[in-house]
């Protein structure tokens, strides 16, 4: 027990660790949180034009869910792989380092999956790139991957991750509340167009 809380407590603090923020920093592209929808991913990093920033701030807010998730099966096991996974995106959601206001938890999401269960991350990629090819809405297709996410699992023959991704899956609609309202209005903006 006393194990597992220390796995979790790490993994949330890796997740708290907000990549968009020190992506936007590092490349001098301002404060992140006043850019566009004000969010500290990915998406919304590409908002200010600089694709490589963007593409970074994906890979290591995958990153840092999949390490946590690795690192957790090499020394503590696969049950406690899921939690670590778990606390990793809570900590991107809720992170510590910014007063518990973070982001959506789309890449630390995929990241999880991929480590735990590489054809449901997969899954995951496939369909948000599916459906940002059709609409051009990043929060649309990162919805459609998270509630498809549980039914991925179990037909991929991973039950025992269906749990898990219902619980993700919740968490990021809840996360994308704003963007539900504004896909609802017709006021969400699309990937590929700038804004600052
Ligand atoms: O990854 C978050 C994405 O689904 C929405 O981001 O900036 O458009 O609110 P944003």
């Amino acid at each position: 027990a006393m194990l597992l809380a220390i796995t979790g407590v790490a993994a949330y603090l890796l997740g708290s660790v907000p990549f968009g923020i020190v992506m936007a920093r590092l490349f001098g592209l301002g404060d992140l949180r006043k850019i566009g929808s004000g969010n500290i991913g990915a998406t919304n990093v590409l908002r200010t034009g600089n694709k490589l920033a963007a593409f970074l701030t994906l890979v290591l807010d995958a990153g840092k869910g999949a390490i946590a998730v690795l690192l957790t099966r090499a020394l503590v096991g696969e049950d406690a792989a899921q939690l670590a996974g778990f606390a990793a995106f809570f900590g991107h959601c809720f992170p510590i380092f910014l007063g518990f206001k973070g982001g959506k938890g789309v890449a630390t999401f995929i990241g999880t999956l991929l480590a735990l269960a590489w054809p449901v991350g997969l899954a995951a990629c496939a369909t948000w790139l599916i459906v940002a090819a059709v609409t051009r809405y990043s929060s649309l297709s990162a919805l459609v991957a998270a509630v498809l996410s549980p039914v991925a699992a179990l037909f991929l023959g991973r039950p025992e991750l269906v749990l898990l991704c219902i619980l993700l899956a919740v968490l990021i609609l809840i996360r994308h509340r704003e963007n539900i309202t504004r896909l609802l209005n017709g006021t969400e903006s699309r990937i590929g167009k700038k804004s600052a």
